[in-house]
Formats: structure tokens, C-alpha cells, sequence
């Protein structure tokens, strides 16, 4: 098949390192038939799919019925193991059945994983060092925001910026500094998810400067909202961690640029319509979709000079591959890479419109948002997935695991023997 680019980019395609898919478990929120149709469309052409689903992926049975829903994908995919106090036995036999990477849930979100104590989280930190995996962490604090919430809700508090006000930065600052502190005593490498405020950035920096194998993300809702989004939106904006005040928007743009935010992923968290509605706001679901409407919301970005192009391509792609181990495969256009591969249009105008996403739970705060720049074709290992603005259906079951193709060697292992020899170290016995 020939391809007529004129005047369009060529890019590599985007690597979405956080997505939930709710398959198997969620399927009216989701599938992985329509989460990775919208990556198609989104020009997305690698995602990791997070484990809060039915059953959650700890366990390699779990892991099996993933990969078994997996083979509809569109896209290739990674998927996170679990990461908890009560699996910390299944953290092996997850890296050999083939999980990309892992997640640990250190605050209460959709799926209500328990957060495990810092002593099962070091324990799992050293387990997967010695693999090379990356972690990466949903760092919020959950007993901080319990007591929050519960004194707000006392309060008699319902309205949708009670959720910002049981979220203050403190609650990510405080798991963010602990996830690195335990990263930095078992060399494991870390990922700190949907970075949302001024202040994480701070120990991410430090974190960075003292050696620690740390990456961060942020997502388009915390670049592009800010608190007027709570009366805007409602309950519809309310997402973890909350989209926060103006000066944390401008920061995290600064972190863009200054690289203490290494990626861009959307965190695309599909609910429907009726679980994102709701006139009290602790009854609403949390997160929306946006592995669609990442390429174009950004694109925008680029279009309004607040971006550069190479900016973009480094932030969506190329970070992603590295940090993920998938670099030069994916992720570049080299020789030697897969051809995964988004043309765009940047001067193509839209208007996003979530009745048109291939999402199941496609209700989005950027509803009637106008975008200029739109992926017009998708390629996946040198196959369309979308063609001319279109899905590909023939394409469906196209996606593979990245697991096959990725580097992950152990972690600095002068770090890993340190905390081993202090856990094992014989206690000389007593003579005479
Ligand atoms: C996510 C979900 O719905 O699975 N929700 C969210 O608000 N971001 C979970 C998460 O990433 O915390
Ligand atoms: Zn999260
Ligand atoms: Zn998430």
C-alpha cells in the first residue's frame, strides 16, 4: 500500500504508559477491543494497561485472563502486574508471565486496592530490582485523604471542589518522597504517575540528583485545567489526583521543559456516563477518557507555539520508550525501530466530541473542545490500525506484547546488595 503524506508530519507513535482498559471485570466502562480502537484513532501505538480490573492482575491466573482479553487489541501493550501487601509471593511468577511493568497503588482509587504498608512495599521494591521492571506508583497517601475526607463529609461537604480540598499536594508530596527513599535503598527504578502539583516537583528533583532511577508523568487534564474546571465540569472534572490551581498548571508546564516531568501519558480512565455524573460529588467516578484525545489536545499545544514539535515527539514517545525499555524498537524512527508510526495533520481543525471516541466511557471534561492537529493515519508494526481518519477493523487483534522486545537489565546492583546484606547479614555467634 502507498501512502500519500504531502504536507503532513511522519512521527513516531505515541507510548501511553497509563491507561485502564476494565477488561476483564468493568467491560461497560471499557474493553480492550474499544480502549485500543480509541489508541488507534488517537494515534497511541503502544499503551500499558493498569491492574485495578476484576479480578486485579496479581496473580498469574489474573494475568492469563488479561492476556486472553488482550488478543483483540489493536495496538501493542504492556501489561502492569500488581504490586500489593498480599502478593508479594506472585511477584515472580508475574515477571514470567510476561507483565511489562508494575503498578502500586499507594492511595485509595477506582478498584479500592488496599495500599500496602511501606515495609510490603520495600520487600517488593527489591524483588522486582533484581528484574529491572519498572514500578509505578499512584502516590497519594491514602491515610491522609481518608481523614480528609471524612472531616469534610462532617462538614456536611458535597460539592465537587470538596474533592480538591481532601487531596492537598501534601498527599502526593509525602508518597512521592517515601517512593523515592525506598527506590534509592533497593535500586529498584520508579515511575511516579499523574504528577499534578508544584510541590511533587521538588523531591522528584532531589530524587533525580541523588542517583535514583525515577521517571514522572504528567497528563493533558492537569496541563490544560485548572480550578475553575470544578465549576465548569462538576462532577465530570473529578479525577485522581484532582486537577488543581492555576500555579500548579504553570509549574508543571515549567517541569516540561526543564525535564523533571519526563512524559507525557493520559491516564485514561473510562466511566460511564451515569458514574461520572452525580449531584454528590464523593458518588462520582474518578478519571475520564483520553488516550483519544491526547494527540490532538497537544497538538493544539503545538499549534499555539506553547510546544515544540521534537518537544512533543520526546514527551510521548521517545521518554516513554526509554524509561519502559522498548528504546530504539519503539519509540524512534531508526533503523532497526518497529515501523509504529502516526502521520499527522497540524493543521487539520476539530472539534473533540465524545459521542465520536471509540470509547466506552468516552464522557470528557474537554467535550466541544476545538483541537488544531489530528492523527490521519496509524501504524503498528508497519500495519494500518486507522487509515484516512478511519479504524481499520480488519486490524483488530493486531496488537502483541511488548514484553517480547523489551531491555530491562537489574537495577544498580551495588544498591540491591546493600539492603540484601543488611536483611541477611549473619550475626556472628557468641564463642566461650
Ligand atoms: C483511575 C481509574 O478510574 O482507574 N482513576 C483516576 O481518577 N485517575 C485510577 C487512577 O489512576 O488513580
Ligand atoms: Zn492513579
Ligand atoms: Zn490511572
Amino acid at each position: 500500500e502507498s501512502l500519500d503524506a504531502r504536507g503532513l508530519y511522519v512521527l513516531p507513535g505515541a507510548i501511553d504508559v497509563h491507561v485502564h482498559f476494565r477488561e476483564p471485570g468493568f467491560t461497560h466502562k471499557e474493553t480492550w477491543e474499544t480502549g485500543t480502537a480509541s489508541a488507534a484513532m488517537g494515534g497511541v501505538t503502544t499503551v500499558f494497561e493498569m491492574p485495578n480490573t476484576k479480578p486485579p492482575t496479581g496473580t498469574l491466573p489474573a494475568l492469563q485472563l488479561k492476556l486472553q482479553a488482550a488478543k483483540k487489541a489493536y495496538v501493542d501493550f504492556g501489561i502492569y502486574g500488581l504490586l500489593a501487601e498480599d502478593n508479594i509471593d506472585q511477584l515472580e511468577a508475574l515477571i514470567d508471565g510476561g507483565v511489562a511493568a508494575f503498578k502500586c497503588f499507594m492511595g485509595n482509587t477506582f478498584g479500592n486496592l488496599p495500599s500496602p504498608p511501606t515495609g510490603a512495599m520495600l520487600e517488593g521494591f527489591e524483588i522486582i530490582a533484581q528484574h529491572g521492571y519498572r514500578i509505578s506508583l499512584h502516590a497519594e497517601t491514602a491515610s491522609i485523604m481518608a481523614r480528609r475526607e471524612k472531616k469534610l463529609k462532617e462538614a456536611g461537604r458535597h460539592d465537587p471542589l470538596a474533592h480538591l480540598a481532601a487531596r492537598p499536594p501534601v498527599v502526593a508530596v509525602e508518597a512521592v518522597s517515601r517512593a523515592a527513599v525506598l527506590a534509592e535503598w533497593t535500586g529498584a527504578r520508579i515511575h511516579i504517575l499523574h504528577v499534578s502539583s508544584a510541590d511533587e516537583l521538588r523531591p522528584l528533583r532531589d530524587a533525580k540528583l541523588r542517583g535514583v532511577d525515577i521517571t514522572a508523568e504528567t497528563a493533558p487534564h492537569y496541563l490544560l485545567f485548572d480550578e475553575k474546571a470544578y465549576s465548569d465540569h462538576g462532577s465530570v472534572i473529578r479525577v485522581n489526583p484532582p486537577v488543581r490551581e492555576l500555579h500548579h498548571q504553570e509549574a508543571l508546564w515549567r517541569a516540561l521543559a526543564d525535564r523533571t516531568i519526563d512524559m507525557i501519558a493520559t491516564d485514561h480512565a473510562p466511566h460511564s456516563a451515569a458514574e461520572k455524573h452525580a449531584d454528590d460529588i464523593w458518588c462520582a467516578d474518578c478519571g475520564f477518557s483520553g488516550v483519544e484525545t491526547q494527540m490532538p489536545l497537544m497538538l493544539t499545544q503545538v499549534a499555539n507555539g506553547r510546544l515544540s514539535i521534537q518537544d512533543y515527539v520526546r514527551l510521548t514517545s521517545t521518554a516513554p520508550a526509554q524509561a519502559f525499555g522498548l528504546y530504539p524498537l519503539k519509540g524512534a524512527l531508526l533503523p532497526g525501530s518497529d515501523a509504529d508510526i502516526v502521520v499527522v495533520d497540524l493543521a487539520r481543525q476539530d472539534v473533540v466530541r465524545s459521542e465520536r471516541l471509540q470509547s466506552i466511557g468516552s464522557t470528557t471534561p474537554f467535550e466541544a473542545t476545538p483541537v488544531t492537529g489530528l492523527p490521519v493515519h496509524t501504524l503498528v508494526r508497519g500495519r494500518f490500525v486507522m487509515k484516512d481518519r478511519t479504524l481499520v477493523t480488519e486490524s483488530r487483534g493486531h496488537g502483541r506484547s511488548v514484553r517480547r522486545i523489551q531491555n530491562m537489565p537489574p537495577a544498580s546492583p551495588r544498591n540491591v546488595e546493600h539492603t540484601i546484606a543488611a536483611v541477611t547479614r549473619s550475626v556472628p555467634a557468641k564463642s566461650g
